[in-house]
């Protein structure tokens, strides 16, 4: 089983790219819903949290386990991969190799949590990767519990939105690295707010992409993870009541969501 951890449902749109791109290898969900917003805690807090999320997941069976969620994986990353021998990946290494790819002009926007802005490292990434770019960040802290709340579409958000980009919109960027996993949510108001050139980099689609690469390069690995006969099955630490109708309209499906302590 492949474990995909995030704070909430924003894992969950890399749990549907998993699913798209890599049909027959099952998951275990889990959103940790009893604390998120996971952007506005401390970097210590979230290397807890993401530690048990991490044995969680482990303990369902899971071999291999994605960081969907940036504020963890900017925390806490180094952490979980020197503290286990499984594969952990995140997405901030495949988003950082896609904007450094597209990007034309080197000049590449970032929004995140506050975590995950603060931790410096798309900057660090960006730049060890591309030297010459010029890196603009924008923490968005009210964006993780508008789409929690499921206010994907409303005008109070569209206008939040607005505001934060506006900083982004006279830097001349090319490429827009939505780093929070909950953003490609907001995919269809960001786009038309940071402008229709800029190339929009959703990380759930890019790490999805790099699973690929990895399952293809390493058929080990890959044997020991398919198993299309095993269903996915999805928890979360609380049920907040808009998670439900999230989770369904993320998968196009029903999706049952299972009710666990972490
Ligand atoms: N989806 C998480 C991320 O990518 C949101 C973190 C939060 O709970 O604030 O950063």
């Amino acid at each position: 089983m492949i474990g995909i951890f995030d704070s909430g449902v924003g894992g969950m749109t890399v749990a549907r790219a998993v699913e798209q791109l890599c049909p027959g290898f099952p998951l275990i969900y889990l959103g940790d819903l009893a604390r998120t917003p996971y952007g506005s805690k401390s970097p210590a807090m979230i290397t807890e949290y993401s530690h048990r999320n991490t044995e969680f997941l482990l303990r369902q069976g899971a071999k291999l386990i994605i960081i969907a969620c940036n504020s963890a994986a900017s925390a806490a990353s180094g952490f979980l991969r020197s503290h286990y021998h499984q594969s952990i990946i995140d997405v901030i290494f495949p988003a950082v190799a896609k904007a450094a790819a597209v990007s034309l002009n080197g000049r590449i926007g970032v929004i995140g949590t506050r975590a995950t802005i603060n931790s410096g490292v798309y900057e660090q990434r960006l730049q060890e990767s591309r030297p010459e770019c010029r890196v603009y960040s924008q923490a968005c802290p009210l964006l993780v519990p508008l789409v929690e709340e499921g206010w994907m579409e409303r005008r109070e958000t569209k206008m939040i939105v607005k505001k934060y980009l506006h900083p982004l919109r006279d830097k001349q960027i090319d490429a827009l690295i939505l780093g929070c996993t909950h953003y490609p949510l907001l995919k269809k108001i960001i786009a038309p707010r940071i402008g229709c050139s800029v190339h929009i980099i959703d990380s759930s689609v890019e790490v999805a992409l790099h699973l690929k690469q990895i399952l293809d390069a390493d058929p080990d690995l890959r044997t020991a993870l398919y198993a299309p006969d095993i269903p996915s099955r999805f928890f979360v630490s609380d049920t907040p009541s808009p998670v439900h109708g999230l989770a369904d309209k993320i998968f196009g499906r029903t999706v049952l969501l299972e009710k666990t302590d972490v």
